[in-house]
């Protein structure tokens, strides 16, 4: 059974808590799609691309990868630098728009592969905005005390839902998945500040219109491609400046903070002249911005998520940065957060007998699994009354 989290007591004062990064991974696959790779597969070419995007490459999931085997290889990495077994984390957040199943959620199968025994797993779905999104649901969590450990991991297999026939959206995405584990501490660390926001009114710029219940899939909406992404580039384009630019500047008001006291900013990646066109309104100098989406591309959700981590291996981060957080996508909707991190972004090396212990806990985790689908078969042989 999960346990409650009482509030922090010390000295019969109940401590404030906050819900701080101890832990981070990312996975991305090993197939890397060139726009050279492009130029041969659509009318396309590598300067089109690169100006009017930023993009240079993309990963592409292969047949036997899917958006759960990228959480599941994110999560695994971000478990073993937090050092937390998988039975103590109480709460898994998955953000996709690209979920292996409509149902179940995916982020049910991440707590199955990792033997999050005593987790609680859902997950949600807004977007390139889902990682902040869940990041704000997990500090909701944590700082309420109801949870002490939340994995939060955002993945998208965007490969899956592209139109590889359709130049205007194939070119921009690609594939990836980031997790971290979010723990309750009485340290002044974590989310500063969030905004959240939402524009269903533009719901059409930026959708795949089949599959659901709306349009169910059926051989018309197969036939007329709905089960693709469709996307008004330029619509979207002129709605995410904005959007940056209010998010941030919300954010900043509600933490009762300056632009100049960010010490690195971690936009969405979707296009190079979108982040150009608001960090210039914002203020913000270019060398405190992160870019990854030159060899990563647009992977919506896991965007924010993938950067962030990019950002903590580069040694971009350090304890006691400010850094925010900003996201636009479908929706429309935005977000912002700003995150101050607290502990070392430096790992250190583990001891020889800790990878036998994450070996022992996977294969723990994966005899979990079998035996339980084993007893379900044989207990479905028996009728009931
Ligand atoms: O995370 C989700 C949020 N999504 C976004 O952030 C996307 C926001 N939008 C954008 O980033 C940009 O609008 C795009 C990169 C999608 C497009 O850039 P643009 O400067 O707005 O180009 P455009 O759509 O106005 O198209 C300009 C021209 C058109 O040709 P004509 O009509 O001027 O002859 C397009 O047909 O570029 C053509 N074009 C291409 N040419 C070569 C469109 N896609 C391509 C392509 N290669 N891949």
């Amino acid at each position: 059974m999960q346990k409650n989290i009482l509030p922090i007591i010390k000295n019969g004062v109940q401590q404030r808590r906050y819900a701080q990064i101890i832990g981070w991974g990312k996975s991305l696959p090993s197939k890397i799609l060139t726009n050279k790779d492009l130029e041969l597969i659509l009318d396309t070419n590598d300067e089109w691309i690169k100006s009017r995007s930023g993009i240079n490459q993309r990963h592409i999931v292969g047949p036997k990868e899917s958006t759960s085997t990228l959480a599941i290889r994110a999560s695994k990495e971000a478990l073993k630098i937090a050092d937390i077994s998988p039975r103590s984390i109480d709460l898994i957040i998955c953000a996709t728009d690209t979920p292996d199943y409509l149902f179940p959620a995916t982020a049910c199968l991440i707590q199955d592969a990792l033997g999050a025994s005593k987790a609680g797993a859902f997950d949600i779905e807004i977007g390139c905005c889902g990682f902040i999104y869940a990041l704000s649901i997990a500090n909701s969590y944590i700082i309420s005390g109801i949870y002490q450990n939340i994995l939060v991991v955002a993945a998208e297999s965007m490969s899956k839902v592209i139109d590889w026939s359709d130049r205007s959206t194939a070119v921009l995405f690609g594939d990836g998945a980031a997790a971290v584990i979010i723990q309750a501490t009485e340290k002044p660390t974590g989310l500063v500040s969030f905004v959240l926001g939402a524009d269903g009114s533009g719901a059409d710029l930026l959708i795949m219109p089949g599959g659901g219940s709306r349009n169910p899939t059926s051989i018309e909406t197969v036939e007329n491609r709905m089960h693709y992404l469709k996307m008004s580039g330029t619509e979207v384009y002129k709605f995410a400046i904005n959007a940056m630019i209010k998010a941030t500047k919300e954010a900043l008001l509600k933490a009762n903070m300056t632009i100049d006291e960010i010490d690195l900013m971690i936009p969405h990646q979707a296009n190079n002249r979108i982040i150009e066109n608001a960090i210039k309104s914002l203020n913000i100098e270019r060398e405190k911005v992160f870019l990854n989406l030159e060899h990563v591309g647009n992977t919506s959700s896991a965007a924010v998520a993938i950067a962030l981590v990019e950002a903590i291996e580069s040694g971009k981060i350090k304890t006691g940065y400010n850094i925010i957080l900003v996201a636009f996508g479908a929706g429309l909707s935005w977000a912002s957060a700003i995150l101050r991190w607290g502990i070392s972004p430096v790992v250190p090396s583990l001891p020889w007998w800790k990878s036998i212990q994450y070996r022992y806990r996977r294969l723990r985790a994966k005899l979990r699994s079998f035996f339980k689908r084993i007893r379900r078969r044989i207990g479905s042989l028996f009728t009931l009354d």
